[in-house]
């Protein structure tokens, strides 16, 4: 039996001293801090406290009683004061304890640094991108991503048979008739170029334009489709303008954005709103041109579409095919980060691994 259980039992057996010993340790346990303890002190230990008052009324008890309250009233003290020593003790530890982390803490030392956070490769390369066209004099436009089938396809010469028309390329928001194309359905766009239409209808020339935003196809997820991409669509209405000027514009695109060293070819293709049309290739970087699996052996990679602006897309917009004529190109931004920093699946872009983001 430990002192304290000692204690509480001898008072049992003496109703006028249960009270007070009781109190007296429950005061010793509640005091937390110095003060509390030193306040403890004075009520158990001190001229009127706790153990004094014992002994003062010790000639009011029979004579027979009286060792034993005295003995009860001694060991009450020797405890009471035992149990508060110990505890300023740990106290004064565990102050000293915390002044020296205090001083353990160097105020000199170099704060540590918050993680920086970076533009996404993705947006890095339209900046790249639009901000060649406005060293060339361009301006930036955009428009929706959901758009009429009016601005994507009719607008642009792109009749209701055509096959980029099918409800497999297209995602359709609206469809006012199931088996019919209205130019009023409302769907994602499938390119960016109905941006042309857009600043041709609200502008007159000339117009220098540049437009990155992004596109949607319902297109099967691999390593070089995603159903939502980037496209910066870019596009010049004048007096004058002829096929060299696009040759030339472009040219000086592909060599800022992929080095001097890489050669550019131009490939004739179609697309309904421009004629001629043309596909701009770039050497592959990864075999230099000689063939291998990122451009699938042709040692070319397909970085733009472009061509001159079709008579019947400016019908459309009301201008006069007569007077003015005009270029326009889209390339998609994807393939063009692709191509500059040699990744070799589309779907890294959009899967946020931040070890792979933080490359670049
Ligand atoms: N809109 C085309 C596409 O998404 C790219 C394109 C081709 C844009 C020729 C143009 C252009 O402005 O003239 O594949």
């Amino acid at each position: 039996m430990d002192v304290r259980q000692e204690l509480v039992k001898l008072a049992e057996s003496k109703p006028e001293l249960a009270y007070l010993v009781r109190e007296s340790l429950e005061a010793v346990d509640r005091s937390g801090t110095l003060l509390e303890i030193e306040g403890a002190r004075l009520a158990i230990l001190g001229k009127k406290g706790r153990v004094s008052e014992i002994f003062k009324h010790l000639s009011e008890v029979p004579a027979e009683d009286r060792p034993e309250i005295g003995r009860v009233a001694n060991m009450l003290r020797r405890y009471v004061e035992a149990e508060l020593a110990r505890k300023s003790e740990e106290l004064k530890e565990s102050d000293a304890e915390a002044m020296q982390k205090r001083q353990a803490l160097d105020v000199t030392l170099p704060g540590r640094r918050a993680p920086v956070g970076r533009k996404h490769l993705l947006t890095q390369v339209i900046e790249e991108v639009t901000s060649i066209f406005i060293s060339l004099g361009y301006w930036i436009e955009s428009g929706p991503e959901a758009e009429l089938d009016y601005y994507n396809f009719e607008a642009l010469n792109t009749p209701a048979y055509h096959p980029s028309r099918s409800l497999l390329d297209t995602f359709y928001i609206m469809k006012n008739e199931p088996d019919k194309n209205s130019p009023d359905d409302v769907l994602l766009r499938t390119h960016t170029s109905p941006v042309q239409v857009r600043v041709m209808e609200s502008r007159t020339p000339p117009l220098y334009v540049v437009s990155p935003g992004k596109a949607y196809r319902r297109e099967a997820i691999d390593a070089t489709h995603t159903a939502m991409f980037y496209q910066v669509e870019g596009f010049a209405v004048d007096r004058g303008i002829h096929m060299g000027h696009l040759k030339g514009t472009l040219e000086v695109v592909a060599r800022k954005l992929f080095g001097s060293e890489r050669r550019v070819r131009f490939r004739p293709d179609f697309f309904p709103f421009t004629e001629p049309s043309a596909e701009v290739d770039v050497s592959c970087h990864v075999c230099e041109g000689k063939g291998c699996a990122l451009c699938k052996g042709i040692g070319w990679l397909e970085i733009l579409g472009c061509g001159m602006i079709d008579p019947n897309v400016f019908e459309y917009v009301g201008y006069d095919p007569e007077e003015y004529t005009g270029f326009a190109f889209g390339m998609g931004i994807e393939r063009i980060a692709m191509l500059k920093y040699g990744i070799e699946d589309i779907r890294l872009f959009y899967e946020n691994d931040v070890r792979f983001l933080r490359q670049f």
